[in-house]
């Protein structure tokens, strides 16, 4: 398929994990693919192995406002214009909640929710002229609750709450806003996770596995086919949307 062809895609957090698959699928599919993560060397050895038409990695914390209107002025300069955002960038500081910092909640916040904002705003100064844009928000089955995770659930589930404004919003200017709620895959992230509960990778994956109804994890590509069709136009109906992309895990 080649639905991609002709627009330009920006993924945050893409250097590695669900960001770089993701950005690969929508290279795979014809896009000119803007890789943005908070190591510049990182984000351009990723966006050269895409083997896209065009590709380019920025450097850019998706918390800092400035950083921000720096990259989505680069991506417009370098790619002509802002077609899909995927706002992927995301972290992990996990605690129960008698020991979880005053920081760990802060950072949480502020790579998932005002990094989504920061992005979103900026990108619809584009996507509102054109009166074209697709954005898609990565929550997580997470949202619904998980045992040291009140900081990072409360992200995931405001990124819910956060697409249902934006789809409301920008629907009348030909955007469509919408969020992948991921179950567990296997990335670095998931890998840290395994470390903070004392457990091989291996073993914790194994653990998921079983738990599942379709008895396996996830991978990157899950979620990448899942973000390849709802920024289609085959998808321009759907809007406001979370899809669980989790083999079922939650319910
Ligand atoms: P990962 O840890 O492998 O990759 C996250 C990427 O985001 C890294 O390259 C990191 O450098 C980047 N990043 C972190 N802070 C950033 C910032 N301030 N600005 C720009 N980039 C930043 O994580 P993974 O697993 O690929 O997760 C991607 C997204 O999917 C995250 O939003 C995560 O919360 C979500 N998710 C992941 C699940 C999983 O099982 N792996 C499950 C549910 C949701």
């Amino acid at each position: 398929m080649n639905r991609y062809a002709g627009r330009v895609v920006v993924v945050t957090g893409a250097a590695r994990g669900i960001g770089a698959g993701t950005a690969q699928r929508f290279a795979d599919e014809g896009a000119r693919v803007a890789v943005l993560d908070l190591d510049e060397s990182a984000a351009s050895a990723t966006a050269q192995g895409l083997g896209a038409e065009k590709a380019v990695g920025l450097a850019c914390d998706v918390s800092d406002a400035a950083a921000v209107e720096r990259a989505v002025f680069a991506v417009v300069e370098e790619l002509g214009s802002i077609d899909v955002l995927v706002n992927n960038a995301g972290i992990t500081r996990d605690n129960l909640l008698f020991k979880m910092s005053e920081d760990d909640w802060d950072l949480v916040m502020n790579v998932h929710l005002k990094g989504a904002f920061l992005m979103s705003r900026e990108a619809q100064k584009h996507m509102v002229p054109a009166k074209y844009g697709k954005i898609l928000n990565l929550s997580s089955v997470s949202a619904l609750g998980n045992r040291g995770q009140a900081n990072y659930s409360a992200a995931k589930m405001g990124v819910q709450g956060f697409t249902r404004s934006l789809a409301l919003e920008l629907g009348p200017f030909g955007i469509n806003v919408n969020a992948i709620a991921p179950g567990f895959i296997v990335t670095e992230m998931t890998d840290a996770t395994a470390v903070r509960l004392k457990m091989e990778p291996e073993e914790l994956r194994r653990l998921n596995a079983e738990a599942n109804p379709v008895r396996r994890v996830g991978a990157p590509e899950d979620i990448a086919a899942a973000a390849a069709f709802l920024c289609s136009d085959e998808a321009s109906y759907i809007t406001g949307q979370t899809l669980y992309v989790d083999g079922g895990a939650k319910v």
